[in-house]
């Protein structure tokens, strides 16, 4: 039996029953915030395709992570812009390295803040790719060498959980082991598993000065157009070891963080990439859209579909909205 027994909009009567009967409740507890930490001392450099976005000095990112913290956001995910780059890309393990540094002072002064480290070769390469390259060629094996050392770099400086974005195949298992050799077989990997290679990452290479010099990511990151194959790409995280894994981008990829999260029995992270939130940005600057209300609903949605976290650029904003 149908209409007029059943009248849905009986529940949408007024905002008490709405309340009552909403099936997704956002908290600052759900956003992990992304940090781009770059070397020298009070430098906070606006990122022009992320307006409220800054590249930041360790001394600037503790007072960013210490407001954070107090907004209730439990964890901060560090992205590093090192002072020179190279071929096999030293300063990604370099234990002086700008991450290295910013984890310490983070831990040092947010000591119950959980430090995420973003594990990937690009930043510190000097071509831009995400692996050593020989004759135009990104190589795999090789790699997973460094991707491991460059993990237990930050574990050793202080990090609460390591999370490799780079998609080379066997990365979790190589870190596993080598963090697992040195004592820190209690600290979680998150896997970036399902990555996809994406135009929405634009303004994060101009964030984190990351853009590849040639050439593209499509021979490592995924095909936007393939739904099964994240499927697999978790299956094998999770069987070397990831203990969260994260679909990404997020808006355009619902699907797959729902199909990730009704299929797996471990957490399930979402990142809110450079591009959506610059999307909303650029919306709201002509004045097309309610800012506040388009980034809340996002969020929500995101969370809807499935994921138990989600890393956002709008993480302190869409907190303060909580608050209110
Ligand atoms: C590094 C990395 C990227 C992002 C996170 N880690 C860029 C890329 O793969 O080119 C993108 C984040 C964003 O767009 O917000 N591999």
């Amino acid at each position: 039996m149908a209409f007029p027994i059943h009248r849905p909009r009986r529940l949408r009567l007024n905002k008490t029953i709405r309340n009552m009967v909403r099936e997704t409740l956002l908290t600052p507890n759900d956003f992990i915030y992304p940090l781009f930490v770059t070397f020298g001392k009070g430098v906070k450099k606006k990122i022009s395709s992320m307006p409220g976005c800054f590249q930041m000095s360790v001394d600037e990112i503790v007072k960013e992570a210490q407001s954070a913290y107090k907004l209730g956001i439990p964890a901060i995910i560090l992205f590093g812009i090192p002072e020179h780059k190279d071929e096999k890309g030293t300063e990604a393990y370099n234990p002086k390295g700008v991450v290295q540094k910013a984890i310490k002072a983070i831990k040092d002064k947010v000591p119950d803040l959980v430090v995420i480290t973003d594990v990937c070769m690009c930043e510190y390469m000097s071509h831009g790719h995400c692996g050593i390259v020989k004759k135009g060629q990104i190589l795999n094996d090789p790699t997973l060498e460094l991707l491991a050392k460059e993990a237990l770099s930050h574990a050793r400086a202080g990090a609460d959980i390591v999370a490799p974005s780079d998609m080379m195949d066997g990365r979790i298992m190589a870190i596993r082991d080598l963090l697992d050799a040195n004592g820190f077989k209690d600290m979680p990997i998150i896997s970036y598993a399902a990555k996809y290679s994406s135009a929405f990452y634009g303004p994060f290479r101009e964030a984190a000065e990351s853009t590849p010099s040639f050439g593209d990511r499509k021979s490592y990151q995924m095909d936007p157009a393939n739904r099964r194959e994240a499927l697999k790409e978790v299956a094998l995280d999770i069987e070397e070891g990831a203990d969260i894994v994260m679909v990404k981008p997020a808006l355009s990829y619902m699907d797959i963080i729902s199909d990730v999260k009704d299929t797996f029995d471990v957490p399930v992270a979402a990142y809110n990439v450079s591009g959506e939130y610059s999307m909303v940005k650029a919306a709201a600057k002509m004045g097309w859209i309610d800012e506040k209300k388009v980034m809340m609903e996002i969020l929500t949605s995101l969370k809807r579909a499935g994921a138990d976290m989600i890393l956002t650029y709008h993480a302190m904003e869409a907190a303060k909205e909580l608050e209110k």
